[in-house]
């Protein structure tokens, strides 16, 4: 994490630095997977923004491991291609992909060949003799079902090993394992050759800013925490839509479902972030503890407290979409999720009778990720006529993505000689004060692995925690299968029977946003 600076509206000079801000060591990062997707969309143009912002040592080398045969030339101009297409906003800058270009090697080989380490341990021993490049990241950009395999070929090969001035660290991707006994298992295995603290298992939603800000927002700001409970907060809402269906990933998902895909790691990680306790500092333990805590507060979820959808054909942005069971590689009677809406309670002084609800969904009307934060209503209306319950109440909504920021509603009087109450907002877009950075959202991680700080990083015991919370409702899940699907449209806000979980409790999901934030603001 990095540093935080006073908008200069309000006069602040300089930024205030919240955390310790290291310079890398130098490193070599091999990455496993060199030809994928990720690498191409995400590792390597985070890399080029990190040299953009000099945030990478001089002695840094890059090792490219993957299955296609082809040189280190071909690997890069791929890599390059695939930084236009995808990214034409980080557009290539000639230097700084020179810079890059100048370290990178690729090593075409078998992932389960003995061989590959030998190999690999030759070219990290030239790094050392040659540049004095001592400590490694290893990046496991590989299906799940590598990582396990790769961990263990790395340690019989030594190159976990660590000693002065060389450490070693791994970077394992999600998903960590698909229920709680793989997560279990994967952890026994990688830590019989590692030590905790050389894994960095990656959530990406915690290389976001504004999921990083929740922690500023509530333990750098005096007015929020005193209201930070059951006392003060009725409720709370945590929504990730997605406008995009499967893409392209019907075969991982149709193993998958929304459900393992998006609840115990990016939905428990915005969760945690809004409900733990304050840390005693931000070391990555500290942090990590408090996090986990919480986590372990969530009351096992029942069936009646969790509503599942897929998505049939509909209209996106004008344009007809097909239902997920003719998506490619996905079977047309199956009866994986692609939805769900789910109700929390957490089992702590804090927050006992405070329900959580969370949702999120493939193929919904709008592309957006938001924690609302209800307040209960004020105890007396002002004026005798006014009910209180038609007070509007008071939201913190706080906008993950896209248009970060954060607004707060609350009561305010229409002008006129009548006494008419509105709801109206105060808003805080990060464009309005800060410039804008490129960024793909694992500069962050990747900084933070390089400089040794884990606090953005997933614990084995924090992994099996998540697992452990939805554990009962995949298995109910997996023994009745849905008979309604498909059971929303595409376009749609999701399946009309997510609206009953809310409305037996009195309650109401805010609106999907589709254009302008406030309108969030109106359940
Ligand atoms: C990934 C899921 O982890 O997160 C995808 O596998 C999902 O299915 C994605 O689309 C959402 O991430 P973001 O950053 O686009 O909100």
């Amino acid at each position: 994490m990095g540093t935080v600076t006073a908008p200069s509206s309000i006069g602040a000079e300089t930024a205030t630095k919240i955390l310790r801000d290291r310079q890398p060591q130098s490193a070599t990062l091999v990455i496993f997977g060199a030809g994928g997707d990720l690498t191409k969309r995400l590792v390597v143009p985070a890399l080029d923004h990190l040299v953009q912002a000099r945030k990478l040592p001089d002695r840094f080398a890059i090792i490219g491991v993957d299955h296609n045969d082809q040189t280190t030339e071909q690997w890069c101009q791929s890599l390059a291609e695939m930084i236009q297409t995808v990214a034409p906003a980080s557009r290539i800058d000639a230097p700084t992909w020179s810079w890059l270009t100048h370290r990178m090697h690729y090593m075409p080989a078998d992932f389960t060949q003995a061989g590959t380490f030998t190999h690999l341990e030759g070219l990290l021993a030239k790094q050392r003799e040659q540049n004095g490049i001592a400590n490694v990241l290893f990046y496991l950009a590989v299906g799940e079902h590598f990582f396990g395999p790769i961990v263990e070929q790395l340690g019989h090969a030594g190159l976990t090993q660590q000693s002065k001035g060389a450490w070693r660290r791994v970077i394992i991707e999600k998903p960590f394992g698909h229920d709680l006994s793989s997560a279990k298992t994967l952890n026994a295995q990688i830590l019989r050759v590692l030590s905790e603290d050389q894994i960095y298992r990656i959530d990406h939603f915690l290389g976001k800013e504004t999921v990083q800000n929740i922690l500023v927002l509530r333990f750098a700001n005096g007015i929020f925490e005193p209201l930070w409970n059951r006392d003060h907060i009725d409720h709370v809402q945590i929504t990730a839509a997605e406008t995009i269906g499967v893409e392209g990933r019907g075969r991982f998902y149709e193993r998958t479902g929304a459900l393992r895909d998006m609840v115990p790691n990016h939905l428990f990680q915005l969760l945690a972030m809004i409900g733990m306790e304050p840390p005693i500092s931000f070391d990555a333990d500290a942090v990590r503890t408090k996090k986990t805590e919480l986590l372990q507060a969530i009351h096992p979820i029942s069936p009646e407290n969790a509503i599942r959808g897929q998505y049939g054909g509909g209209v996106m942005l004008e344009q007809k979409v097909q239902g997920y069971r003719h998506e490619p590689n996905v079977a047309p009677d199956f009866a994986t999720e692609t939805y769900e809406a789910l109700k929390l309670g957490i089992d702590n002084w804090r927050w006992a009778g405070v329900p959580f609800y969370l949702r999120t969904g493939k193929r919904l009307s709008a592309r957006t990720t938001e924690i609302a934060i209800q307040f209960r209503q004020a105890p007396y209306a002002l004026f005798r006529d006014t009910p209180v319950e038609r007070l509007p109440a008071n939201i913190l909504m706080l906008r993950i993505q896209p248009e970060e920021g954060m607004s707060v509603s609350f009561s305010a009087k229409r002008p006129g000689s009548e006494i008419e109450i509105d709801g109206v907002a105060m808003d805080f877009a990060y464009r309005d004060y800060f410039e804008p950075v490129a960024t793909v959202g694992y500069e962050t991680l990747i900084y933070d692995c390089l400089i040794g700080d884990a606090t953005l990083f997933q614990r084995a015991d924090t992994v099996e925690v998540t697992w452990r919370a939805v554990q009962g409702l995949i298995d109910s899940w997996a023994r009745e299968p849905a008979a309604d699907f498909p059971n929303y449209a595409a376009g749609s806000a999701g399946p009309a029977v997510a609206d009953r979980l809310l409305a037996r409790d009195g309650r109401a999901w805010m609106a999907i946003r589709t254009d302008h934030p406030h309108k969030a603001l109106r359940p």
